[in-house]
């Protein structure tokens, strides 16, 4: 490429003052890119923290529903619903994962009643809903691919009835976005979207989310490794996100965020799909404990960490960090 030269090339010159820096600004970001996670308990008007997640709640449905108005008056699109069920109606199969009156199952009918324009994304996966804690079904020690499958596409049709707009599938077996599409187009479910947890790796980051659902504690030996993928390995993120594609996924993801941006990159490089990260409680708690302690600049730390998804190639993050920052650019 032709180019000038020191001194003729100063590229100094497009940093010197506020007006030059933001006219040659190559990525955005704005509220609109923004998916927000919330978590949901039953009961009424509680809100309780998460220890391991500062600043971040879990709401019972009424509490939830203000929050859902909350990000429609910060023009967030999206928010993605994470239940924390009674332990007792926990078992090995996660039965209550496909029941119509479960807690997120009001939680959707509820948010959709209030804010109809508010997108809905739900997670499908067993873990909440197990008593081992696993995404899937045990069967001799093992998570059965198939027959978990069954139990997801159950999963999927029961929030799709309740009204939820996207579904995500949180838990990496083989072959469940196709089962799940044929699922919804049998039920006339043809407009209810798929964005797939399509790269998940076995992340030590999903601890404080853990915690906040009340799952994982029980997890031994493997924990989810042999479902989640290596965190050394990249190529498989391609054929992961490969298949999920050919099996339907409107929309694909990778997760953690930060630790895998190569893994973004590579994949919005390879494939024209809306592309996904999810900044993990992981990700959120380390900033938020390097802040709190007053290590790092609160808004700058946050922006720049939001940033770094949409450089590396992202159309949109999962973020608990979405209310503060659509805030913050709001005032922009
Ligand atoms: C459930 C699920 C997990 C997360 C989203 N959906 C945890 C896990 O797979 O163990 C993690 C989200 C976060 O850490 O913020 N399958």
């Amino acid at each position: 490429m032709p180019s000038a030269s020191y001194p003729a090339l100063r590229l100094r010159r497009l940093r010197q003052k506020a007006g030059i820096r933001d006219m040659v600004q190559e990525t955005q970001i704005s509220p609109s890119d923004f998916i927000w996670p919330l978590f949901v308990i039953d009961g009424e008007n509680i809100f309780e923290p998460i220890s391991s997640m500062p600043d971040v709640f879990r709401y019972t449905i009424d509490k939830l529903v203000e929050q859902a108005e909350r990000a429609i008056s910060l023009n967030i699109p999206a928010i993605a619903l994470f239940p924390k069920i009674d332990e007792n109606l926990k078992d090995a199969d996660g039965t209550e994962a496909s029941n119509p009156n479960s807690l997120i199952c009001r939680a959707v009918r509820a948010v959709k009643a209030a804010t109809p324009d508010l997108i809905i994304m739900c997670d499908v996966a067993l873990d909440p809903y197990t008593d081992h804690g696993h995404d899937g079904i045990l069967s001799d020690g093992v998570i059965a691919n198939d027959e978990t499958i069954t139990h997801l596409t159950a999963q999927a049709l029961t929030l799709a009835k309740a009204g939820c707009d996207i579904i995500g599938p949180s838990d990496m077996m083989d072959g469940r976005v196709g089962a799940i599409r044929a699922a919804l187009d049998g039920a006339g479910f043809e407009d209810v979207l798929i964005m797939s947890y399509a790269a998940k790796y076995a992340s030590a980051f999903y601890g404080p989310f853990r915690d906040a659902v009340g799952a994982g504690k029980k997890l031994g030996g493997d924990g989810k490794k042999t479902y989640q993928m290596n965190p050394a390995n990249s190529d498989e993120a391609l054929r992961e996100i490969e298949m999920d594609l050919a099996e339907g996924a409107d929309m694909v993801m990778v997760k953690p965020g930060m630790p895998y941006l190569d893994i973004i990159r590579r994949a919005k490089d390879r494939y024209n799909a809306p592309l996904f990260a999810y900044q993990v409680s992981g990700e959120y708690s380390m900033l938020m404990a390097a802040i709190d302690n007053g290590w790092l600049d609160r808004h700058a730390a946050m922006f720049e960490s939001l940033m770094s998804f949409k450089r590396a190639g992202c159309d949109g993050i999962l973020t608990y960090l979405a209310p503060e920052m659509a805030e913050i650019l709001q005032k922009r």
